[in-house]
C-alpha cells in the first residue's frame, strides 16, 4: 500500500523520521540516553579493527562508519565491496570481527563473504533488516533495521536505518575502547535523537527538488561532490540518480577533483556539492569556485548561505544546521529527493528501475 503517494519510494522516504527514530529507540535507553546494545561477541577494547563489508547502498553506509569508528573510537576501520573482500586474498586476523550490512539479508555476493570470513576465524556481526534471513541467521549477533519492508527497489530508509545503527555501534565502540565519556555520548545521543525532526523539516517542501529534477532531467551526466564523511553520500546520491532516473552520475571526493574529473566540466553539467558547514566548509568552497571558474552548473546542499559559496550558484537547497555527526543521515534526504524528482520528472519506473532487482541473490 503505497497510502497517498504516488510510488513506494516516496512513501519509504517519508518514512524516515519514523524510521530512524524506532531504530534509535531499540538502542539507545530513553531515561539516561545511553546506547544500549544487546550482548557483544567480542570486545571492542581488545579487537585490532574491523572489517566491514556489503555491496550498493549498504556499502555507503559502511564507508560512512568507517569516518564514525576512526573519528569517536579510534578503531581502524576497513570497507571493502563484498565482491572484493570474497575474491581478494584479504588478511583476516583470527579473532578478528566482521560486520556486514544487509537489507535484503540474502545478496549473493555479502552471504558468500560472510562465510569466507567465519571460514578464517572471525566473529560475525550483521546489520540487516530481514531479520529472519540468511545474512542474520549466520551471524553470531544481528543488529536489526526497524525500516520494515521496503518495496521500492532503490535503497532509501533501509540506508539511513543503517547509519543509525552504525552510529550507535561506533558510539558503543568508543565507550568500550575509553574513547569518549558519558557527557560525549550524551551529546552525541542527543545529536541523533534530533535526526528525525530534521529530516522531517526537510520533507515538509518537495518544491525545491522538482526545480532541481527539472534542470538535471536536461542533463547527461552529473557530478556529485562531497568531503569526509560526506564523501561516501556524494558517491550515494550519485548511486541513487543513475538507478532511477538513468543519467550518468558520478560522486567524487571534492579533494580530487582537480586529478582527473575536473576535465569534464563545461556549462551542460551539473555539479552537486554536499557541503555542510563543518570543518571542511571552506574547502569544499573552493573546489565549487574552480568548478564555476570552468563554467559548471553548480548545486549546493547546505545550511550555509548563498553569499558563503564565494560564487555563482544554480541552486542551493538548504539544510538546517545539524551537528556534523548526524549530517550523513539528515543529507540523505536531499539526495534522494533530488534522484526521485528527476525521475518522476522524466517518466521513468521509479519503484521497479529497468534491469535491477531488488534482492541479488546470484552473483
Ligand atoms: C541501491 C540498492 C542496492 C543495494 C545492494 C545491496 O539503491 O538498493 O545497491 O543496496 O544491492 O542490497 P542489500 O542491502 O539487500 O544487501
Amino acid at each position: 500500500d503505497k497510502g497517498n503517494h504516488r510510488h513506494f519510494m516516496a512513501k519509504e522516504i517519508h518514512e524516515q523520521p519514523e524510521v530512524v527514530g524506532h531504530t534509535l529507540a531499540s538502542l539507545v535507553r530513553f531515561d539516561t540516553d545511553e546506547i544500549e546494545l544487546p550482548e557483544l561477541p567480542f570486545d571492542f577494547a581488545e579487537i585490532p579493527r574491523l572489517t566491514i563489508s556489503a555491496c550498493g547502498t549498504a556499502y555507503y553506509a559502511g564507508l560512512v562508519a568507517k569516518y564514525w569508528f576512526e573519528r569517536w573510537a579510534r578503531l581502524p576501520v576497513e570497507v571493502d565491496i563484498a565482491s572484493e573482500l570474497r575474491y581478494r586474498d584479504a588478511v583476516l586476523d583470527e579473532g578478528g570481527v566482521s560486520l556486514f550490512i544487509s537489507q535484503s539479508g540474502e545478496t549473493a555476493d555479502t552471504l558468500a563473504t560472510l562465510r569466507h570470513c567465519r571460514e578464517h576465524g572471525q566473529k560475525i556481526i550483521s546489520v540487516v533488516n530481514v531479520t529472519e534471513s540468511s545474512i542474520a541467521r549466520e551471524s553470531d549477533l544481528v543488529l536489526p533495521t526497524l525500516a520494515g519492508p521496503e518495496i521500492g527497489v532503490a535503497s532509501t530508509k533501509a540506508f539511513t536505518a543503517q547509519l543509525t545503527v552504525l552510529a550507535c555501534l561506533a558510539i558503543a565502540a568508543g565507550k568500550a575502547r575509553g574513547v569518549i565519556d558519558e557527557a560525549r555520548e550524551k551529546e552525541l545521543v542527543g545529536a541523533l535523537n534530533e535526526v528525525p525532526r530534521h529530516m522531517a523539516t526537510l520533507l515538509r517542501d518537495e518544491v525545491p527538488y522538482e526545480e532541481i529534477g527539472h534542470a538535471l532531467s536536461k542533463a547527461d551526466d552529473v557530478l556529485y561532490l562531497g568531503r569526509g564523511q560526506n564523501f561516501p553520500l556524494a558517491m550515494e546520491g550519485a548511486l541513487k540518480l543513475k538507478e532511477i532516473s538513468y543519467i550518468h552520475a558520478e560522486g567524487y571526493a571534492a579533494g580530487e577533483l582537480k586529478h582527473g574529473p575536473i576535465a569534464l566540466i563545461d556549462e551542460k553539467m551539473p555539479v552537486i556539492v554536499i557541503a555542510p558547514r563543518d570543518g571542511l566548509f571552506d574547502k569544499t568552497v573552493s573546489n565549487m569556485q574552480e568548478v564555476a571558474a570552468r563554467g559548471g552548473q553548480i548545486i549546493l546542499i547546505s545550511d550555509a548561505e548563498s553569499g558563503e559559496a564565494g560564487c555563482a550558484l544554480d541552486g542551493l537547497l538548504h539544510v538546517p544546521p545539524v551537528d556534523p555527526f548526524v549530517a550523513p543521515l539528515v543529507y540523505a534526504i536531499p539526495i534522494q529527493l533530488i534522484a526521485y524528482h528527476t525521475a518522476t520528472l522524466m517518466g521513468t519506473d521509479v519503484d521497479q528501475p529497468r534491469n535491477l532487482a531488488k534482492s541479488v541473490t546470484v552473483e
